[in-house]
C-alpha cells in the first residue's frame, strides 16, 4: 500500500512517520517537498505518488498568528485539505486529517462536545479549520477527520516545552485556569491513528476506503479527562521537579489577553471512536508521564 503523509516535521506527522512503515511505502512531505499553500504541487505530487492512503498531519496552526494571516491559514487549513480531498476521490483513496477543538466555542458549555454539537469557532484558526472540515465533508472521499485538542510533544513547539523552558528563565510562573481541555500527547494520536488503520486493513473489503464505507466521518480523537492549563502545568511541574516544584500562580484568561479568543471549556466526548473502533486513547495524566520519561 503507498500512504502520502503531509506534515512530516510536525507533533503528529513526525509521530505517524515513525509508525506508518509497518503499513506499506510511505513518501513523506514537508514544507519543502510539497507546499500545501500551492494546488498544483499537491494535485501532482498525489497523482505521482498514487496512494491508497493520504495522511494530513499538515496545517497552519499558529493560532495567533492565524489572525492577522487570514489567506496563508485559509490556504493551509482550508484549501489544501480540500484539494486532497478531490485528489483522494479521483484517486480511490481514504483521507484522514486533524481538526481541532477550536472549531468549538466552549462558551456556556459543562460537558463534553459530542459531533453532533454544532461548531461556531471564535478564532482565525477555528474558522479556516473548520472550513477545512466542510470541504472534505463535500468532496465525496472517503476521509476520516479525527478531532483533537490541546496536543502537546517532548521534543515539537508546545505548551510543555513552553513551561519547561520558563523555567529556567522565571522564578514564578503564571498560566490561566479558566480554559478547560484535555492535554493529548501527539503519540497518542499517532498510536490511536495507527489502530484504526491496522483494524480498517482487517475487513475484507478490497480496499481502506471502501473500509469506511458506513463510517466515514468526523470522531474525537483526545486523550481522556480535563484539567485547565493551571493544572497541565502544575503536573508538568510536578513530574518534572518532585523535590522543588517551582511557584505557579493561577491566572485568568482576562489576565493574558491573546491575539485569538480560544474556547473556555472544549473537552471532547470520545465515546464515537471507542464505539466504532474500539480504541480508547489513555488519561492525559499517564501519557503525560509516559511522555516525560521517554527519550525517543
Ligand atoms: N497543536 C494542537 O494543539 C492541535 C490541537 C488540535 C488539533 N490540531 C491539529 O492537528 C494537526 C497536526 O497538528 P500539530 O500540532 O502536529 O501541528 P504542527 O506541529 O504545527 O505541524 C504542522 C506541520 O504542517 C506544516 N506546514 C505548515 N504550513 C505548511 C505548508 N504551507 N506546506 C507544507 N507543510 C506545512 C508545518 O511545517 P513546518 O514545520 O515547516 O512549519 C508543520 O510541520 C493539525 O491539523 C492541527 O490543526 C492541533
Amino acid at each position: 500500500m503507498r500512504i502520502l503523509l503531509t506534515g512530516k516535521n510536525g507533533q503528529i506527522g513526525s509521530e505517524l512517520h515513525k509508525i506508518l512503515p509497518q503499513f506499506g511505502d510511505v513518501t513523506a512531505t514537508g514544507r519543502t517537498e510539497m507546499d500545501l499553500t500551492d494546488p498544483n504541487q499537491i494535485r501532482l505530487t498525489v497523482r505521482q505518488v498514487k496512494p491508497a492512503l493520504i495522511i494530513n498531519a499538515g496545517a497552519y496552526t499558529a493560532v495567533d498568528k492565524a489572525e492577522s494571516d487570514f489567506e496563508l491559514a485559509q490556504a493551509v487549513n482550508s484549501i489544501a485539505p480540500k484539494i486532497l480531498a478531490e485528489e483522494a476521490k479521483d484517486e480511490g483513496a481514504l483521507l484522514i486529517h486533524y481538526s481541532t477543538d477550536y472549531t468549538y466555542s466552549g462558551e456556556m458549555r459543562q460537558r463534553p462536545y459530542s459531533e453532533s454539537d454544532s461548531p461556531t469557532p471564535n478564532s482565525t484558526y477555528g474558522k479556516t479549520k473548520l472550513e477545512g472540515d466542510n470541504n472534505i465533508e463535500k468532496s465525496g472521499a472517503s476521509y476520516l477527520i479525527f478531532k483533537t485538542g490541546w496536543v502537546y510533544s517532548s521534543n515539537g513547539k508546545s505548551f510543555l516545552r513552553t513551561i519547561l523552558q520558563l523555567t529556567k528563565e522565571k522564578n514564578e510562573l503564571r498560566v490561566v485556569n479558566d480554559q478547560t481541555g484535555s492535554p493529548t500527547w501527539c503519540r497518542s494520536i499517532a498510536i490511536a491513528t495507527g489502530d484504526i488503520i491496522r483494524n480498517l486493513l482487517t475487513k475484507k473489503n478490497g480496499s481502506l476506503s471502501k473500509a469506511v464505507s458506513g463510517i466515514s466521518g468526523a470522531y474525537h480523537m483526545t486523550c481522556q479527562g480535563e484539567t485547565s492549563w493551571h493544572g497541565f502545568a502544575q503536573a508538568i511541574l510536578e513530574l518534572t521537579y518532585p523535590e522543588n516544584m517551582p511557584k505557579l500562580f493561577a491566572i485568568s484568561t482576562k489576565e493574558y489577553p491573546t491575539a485569538a479568543i480560544r474556547p473556555p471549556y472544549s473537552v471532547l466526548s470520545n465515546t464515537k471512536l471507542q464505539k466504532t473502533f474500539g480504541v480508547k486513547l489513555p488519561h492525559w495524566e499517564h501519557a503525560l508521564k509516559q511522555c516525560l520519561n521517554n527519550t525517543s
